[in-house]
């Protein structure tokens, strides 16, 4: 049995998190050391100037990236407890993930994007494409699930992105800067279908964002400066 921290309404907490690069001789330090703890359902936007650390500090959340030093607890559980396979398994139950640009399968449909990680976790054919086309119809693509993803919008497919993200129902999703390359318009919708979508199924969302509008859709704002938390630390002692 694994050691599990008693807080039951933290989805996600760093102690003292550092990622450090190696570039030929020098040291990169992405992250310095970063304290965070945010509670489940929260929604966390965080910013920064480029180079800051946004997408280390989610890669380190979610355990796609080992840090240096310090640790990353997930619903109570240390990530350093965990192999390879157990990471993968426990990213498949509890976390999703949006990046910047979509990366669908471009050979599957919309609705065969969705069902994708469903088909990872062994879910049944029919139980598969009941999930996609709720999700497909929650971010308002139900008439859009037969079609490639070239045959939709910048905006359709970041919200097909959405909806592969969370067809297993994840505990947690981390999205970085999903709206970072639509016009302004496109990228009020995705964030209307992502925030409603959170919002009623207490998803903690976790989100790298440039835009002022979209953080200000947030509970919170962590601003992040050369490694370091400057604001919006909401560690819990
Ligand atoms: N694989 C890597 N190897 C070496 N240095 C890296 C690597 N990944 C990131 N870095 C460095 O770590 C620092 C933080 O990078 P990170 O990608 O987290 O920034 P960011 O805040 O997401 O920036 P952006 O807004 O441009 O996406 C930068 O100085 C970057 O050059
Ligand atoms: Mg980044």
């Amino acid at each position: 049995m694994k050691a599990k921290l008693d807080m039951p309404d933290i989805a996600l907490q760093t102690k003292s998190l550092r990622c450090e690069y190696r570039v030929g001789r020098d040291t990169v330090i992405a992250l310095g050391g970063v304290d965070i703890a945010i509670q489940h359902g929260e929604f966390v936007a965080v910013m920064g100037p480029s180079g800051s650390g946004k997408s280390t500090l989610l890669n380190l959340l979610g355990g796609l990236d080992q840090p240096t030093a310090g640790e990353v607890f997930l619903d109570g559980h240390n990530l350093a407890d965990y192999n390879d396979d157990q990471l993968s398994a426990l990213r498949r139950q509890k976390l999703g993930f949006i990046f910047q640009r979509h990366d669908l399968f471009p050979l599957l449909t919309a609705r065969e994007n969705v069902e994708f990680p469903l088909l990872l976790g062994g879910v049944s054919p029919v139980q598969r494409r009941a999930r996609a086309n709720e999700i497909l119809t929650l971010v308002g693509l139900a008439n859009k699930a037969e079609a490639l993803p070239d045959e939709l919008s910048g905006g359709e497919q970041q919200r097909v992105g959405i909806a592969r993200a969370l067809a297993n129902r994840p505990l947690i999703l981390l999205a970085d800067e999903p709206t970072g390359n639509l016009d302004s318009a496109t990228s009020a919708e995705v964030m209307t279908a992502l925030t409603d979508l959170a919002r009623s199924s207490r998803l903690t969302l976790v989100m790298v964002t440039h835009d002022p509008e979209v953080a200000a859709c947030a509970d919170r704002i962590l601003q992040l400066k050369d490694g370091h938390l400057v604001t919006g630390n909401g560690s819990v002692q």
